[in-house]
Parts: structure tokens; C-alpha cells; sequence
């Protein structure tokens, strides 16, 4: 893993994680991009250096750390013509943020057009030293970090609209029909005489080896589809939601969606073997776990190496995300009824064979970055680009979205940038919770039925995106920006003097090539 100080190089590469050869866009020259780490209140000073040729994956490229609000940084932020404008072969640019109160489970990724799901996506973790969870583990390091990703054979710009991936890669290895034997992920925990769950906490003193309860991160860094995660013969006790702390609340297995992130607890007592990891995809080339496609090893030291034989295990407790509880602070912001806000927002989606409409605008990527139009002195939402798109929000408010499932293609997940926000309404639910709705910043949307309620206070000045992270979806417009306090600008300022060069940068490239 790397620190919150470092060169990032992002270059072409011909890589065959599943035994199938193909030109990529990598961070640090691996997929999954080198984990990042840093600890609460840490300054992250990650310098990017554009050194792409390849032409058909764009040669351009911003990075967007998923997750992170960005407070008076919303310049660093990174979606592409929303705070900045690409950085272009040759060029570096210096993301500078500060993380004072954030910690937890992250990842980042490109965010012009469907680059990253050419490869430019990694797994970013922040420690907090003082965990107040930290009793529930005993080990919390990188090499329990799992990314999942879709992977496709073609580059994604000549990918087929409605594209299905080839494979599924957890830690950047995996199977497709074509190749039953390529390489697993291995991910080895130590067995240890541990007994009872997070939720059973009375050990017996004689049996404690605190050398057997893992923390994990699972971190979906997915362009498409969502994941049914389980590991044979274990229970989760998830503990973390996107980066932030949850009661401690145990399952069997868990959906993930596009770009959520998960902790849990995994403890280490069962018979050294080899257990199956499984996540199945909702939409792929191939689903299910023949001859270990979608999977990866779970493997106890000492045992032999081979690959599994074990059985799915029953799922009894599948994860409800309305079973998940902030650890602290539980209470959504506002009054406890539907539209109990300062502003209350209904989003209406709808698709016409090739673009998707928020409110009958579909984002189109303006030339001027929406942060540029309003440093330019753009303030009103009303004439901000791209035109439809952009919503103004006051200041210390209360905003509640509401997002009715259905449009084609679901379950969309949509996340929005610079905040979390608490789901007062889940997908699969009609129920209301006002009280301790989860705590996440990217929720499914569900399908036809669902009606989505989320709810976050505008702290945050500056414009951020809210899309699917469906990335096609993205590309076709499935999006809309919110200025948020559009006139403390002074918030987002001073912006750095190489930030006001990405555009010119940019447009001489445009034009030489
Ligand atoms: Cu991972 Cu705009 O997001």
C-alpha cells in the first residue's frame, strides 16, 4: 500500500487478469490501482501524472476519491467538467484534501467517461486510531481488503451499448468460461480459538487467541453490476456502510452495489480449509460459480492448496439494508414525516432508447466545468451548463430527495459527491425511519415501486455531482449537479494555480490532435 503522499502514474498497460490479453488504463501500472492509505486527519497530497498514448481509452484523465467530502476542496474533487478539467498527457496535477473527520473504507477512480472501467480504480482506506469498534477485531490490514470488479475484453469505448462483463475480478484475478483454470484470489486468515460472534461477546476466557477475528473491507469498484458477496462455512458482522460506523449487525450474505464499500467481521473459527468467496453478479457474461467463476479462496494457513469444495451455506440472514444502524448520531436530519424539511426534492428518470432524463434533462458534460462557470461569477442554477442539470441548494438546509425506481436498467445505485446522506427510505421498504436509517453515500434506487428517501444537511459548499454509478448509465446521462451555496465561493478558493491550467491545458490538446 501507498500513503496519503505520493506520485500516482497513470499509464497504458496490457494486462490478462483472467488469462484474456487487453490493452488498459492502470494505476501505478496495477489493477486493482495500489491500495491508498492514510489515517484520520491526515492530509492526502496524491500528485496524478497523466502518461496515457492509447487513444481509444482517452488519453486525458481526472481522478475522483469516492467518498471524500472535499470540504473547502471541492476543486480536487475530480468528476470531469463538474470541478475540473482533464489532465492531459504529459501533465501532473496535484489533488490536495485534508480527511479531519472522515475514516473508513473508500476507493477512487477515473471520472471521465467510462475510463475506469478500462482500469483506473483502487481501493483507498483511512484508519481511525481510535476505532470505537476496535474491540470487535483483531486484525485490520491490507491484506483483507476486497475489491470486486466487473472486467470486460474490449476497451469500454467500443463496447456495445447495454455491454455485459466478461468476468468478475476480486483482488484483480478471475475466471470467464474461456480459461477455467486462470488464478484465484487467495485471501488467507489463520485459524483461532475465538468462540461466539460480535454479537455473542462473552468469551470463554480459557479459549481467547486474538490472532483469529478479522476486519474486512469490501469495496465494489464495479461499472455495472451489483454482487451477492457470501464466504462458505461464515457469518459478516458488518460494523461499516461507506465509510461510516454501523452497530455491529451480523448476516450470511449482502448485495453490493456499484461503488458501496462494506466492513465486517470475519471470525476464523472454523476447520482449516479452503472455503469458496463468492460473489455472483446480476448481470454478466456468466453468473453462478462454475469451476470457480465469480470467486475467490478463502484459504486458513496450514491448509492444503487447493481449491475449495465446500458448499454455498445456507443464507438465513441476508443483509436488509434497513437492518443497518449508525453507530453514533442515528437521528436523520430534519422533522420525523415525509417532507419534514427545508427543501424537498422529487427527481423523476426516464430513458428514450438512448439517453436517460432527470427531470427531462439529460447531463450532456458542459466544455466549462460547473466550478469554473460559477468562480467566473455563474451563480444562478438558471443559467449554469449544462442547461437543466444544475439545482441550486441553500446554505445549512435540509434537503430530502426522493428517487422513484423503475426507469430500465435497474437497480440504479446513485451517489452523490461531497456529503453522505441518511436513507429514511429504502429500496424493498416502504416503511419510514426517521429515528436510525443508515448512513451511507451511495444507495440502490430499487424498481418499480420504490420510492428512494434520503435525506443530508448542505455543509459543503460548492457543485456536486449526484448520478448513477451504473458508469454507462453516467455516460448517457443519468445525472445533475447541485451548486451548492453558490455564493461562498470564497470556500472553494483559493483554488491552485495548476487547477486554473487544466482548462487551457486541455483545450491546446483538443486542438493539436
Ligand atoms: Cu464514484 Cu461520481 O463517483
Amino acid at each position: 500500500s501507498i500513503g496519503p503522499v505520493t506520485e500516482l502514474d497513470i499509464v497504458n498497460k496490457v494486462i490478462a487478469p483472467d488469462g484474456v490479453a487487453r490493452d488498459t488504463v492502470l494505476a501505478g501500472g496495477t489493477f486493482p490501482g495500489p491500495l491508498i492509505t492514510g489515517k484520520k486527519g491526515d492530509n492526502f497530497r496524491i500528485n496524478v501524472v497523466d502518461k496515457l498514448v492509447n487513444q481509444t481509452m482517452l488519453t486525458a484523465t481526472t481522478i475522483h476519491w469516492h467518498g471524500m467530502f472535499q470540504h473547502t476542496t471541492n476543486w480536487a474533487d475530480g468528476p470531469a467538467f463538474v470541478t475540473q478539467c482533464p489532465i492531459t498527457t504529459g501533465h501532473d496535477f496535484l489533488y490536495n484534501f485534508r480527511v479531519p473527520d472522515q475514516t473508513g473504507t473508500y476507493w477512487y477512480h477515473s471520472h471521465l467517461a467510462l475510463q475506469y472501467c478500462d482500469g483506473l480504480r483502487g481501493p483507498l482506506v483511512i484508519y481511525d486510531p481510535h476505532d470505537p469498534q476496535a474491540h470487535l477485531y483483531d486484525i485490520d490490514d491490507e491484506s483483507t481488503v476486497i475489491t470486486l470488479a466487473d472486467w470486460y475484453h474490449t476497451p469500454a469505448p467500443l463496447l456495445p451499448p447495454a455491454a455485459v462483463s466478461d468476468s468478475t475480478l476480486i483482488n484483480g484475478l478471475g475466471r470467464w468460461p474461456g480459461n477455467p483454470t486462470a488464478d484465484l484470489a487467495v485471501i488467507e486468515v489463520e485459524h483461532g480459538k475465538r468462540y461466539g460472534t460480535a454479537s455473542s461477546p462473552f468469551i470463554p476466557a480459557g479459549d481467547l487467541d486474538f490472532s483469529s477475528s478479522y476486519r474486512f473491507r469490501l469495496v465494489s469498484t464495479s461499472c455495472d453490476p451489483n454482487y451477492n458477496f457470501t464466504i462458505d462455512g461464515h457469518t459478516m458482522t458488518i460494523i461499516e456502510a461507506d465509510g461510516q460506523n454501523t452497530q455491529p449487525h451480523q448476516v450470511d450474505g449482502l448485495q453490493i452495489f456499484a461503488a458501496q464499500r462494506y466492513s465486517f467481521v470475519l471470525n476464523a473459527n472454523q476447520p482449516v480449509n479452503n472455503y469458496w468467496i463468492r460473489a455472483n453478479p446480476n448481470r454478466a457474461n456468466t453468473t453462478g460459480f462454475a469451476n470457480g467463476i465469480n470467486s475467490a479462496i478463502l484459504r486458513y494457513k496450514g491448509a492444503p492448496v487447493q481449491e475449495p469444495t465446500t458448499n454455498q451455506t445456507r443464507i438465513v440472514n441476508f443483509l436488509k439494508e434497513t437492518d443497518l444502524h449508525p453507530l453514533t448520531d442515528p437521528r436523520a436530519p430534519g422533522l420525523p414525516f415525509k417532507g419534514g424539511v427545508d427543501y424537498a426534492l422529487n427527481l423523476n428518470l426516464t430513458f428514450n432508447g438512448t439517453e436517460f432524463f432527470i427531470n427531462d434533462a439529460p447531463f450532456v458534460p458542459p466544455t466549462v466545468p460547473v466550478l469554473l462557470q460559477i468562480l467566473n461569477g455563474t451563480l444562478d442554477a438558471h443559467d449554469l451548463l449544462p442547461p437543466g442539470s444544475v439545482y441550486n441548494l441553500p446554505p445549512y438546509s435540509t434537503i430530502e430527495l426522493s428517487i422513484p425506481g423503475g426507469v430500465i436498467g435497474g437497480p440504479h445505485p446513485f451517489h452523490l459527491h461531497g456529503h453522505s446522506f441518511s436513507v429514511v427510505r429504502s429500496a424493498g421498504s416502504t416503511e419510514y425511519n426517521y429515528a436510525n436509517p443508515v448512513k451511507r453515500d451511495t444507495v440502490s434506487i430499487g424498481l418499480g415501486g420504490d420510492n428512494v428517501t434520503v435525506r443530508f444537511v448542505t455543509d459543503n459548499p460548492g457543485p456536486w455531482f449526484l448520478h448513477c454509478h451504473i458508469d454507462f448509465h453516467l455516460q448517457a446521462g443519468l445525472a445533475i449537479v447541485f451548486a451548492e451555496d453558490t455564493k461562498d465561493t470564497k470556500l472553494v478558493n483559493p483554488v491552485p494555480e495548476d487547477w486554473k491550467q487544466l482548462c487551457p491545458t486541455f483545450d491546446a490538446s483538443m486542438h493539436t490532435e
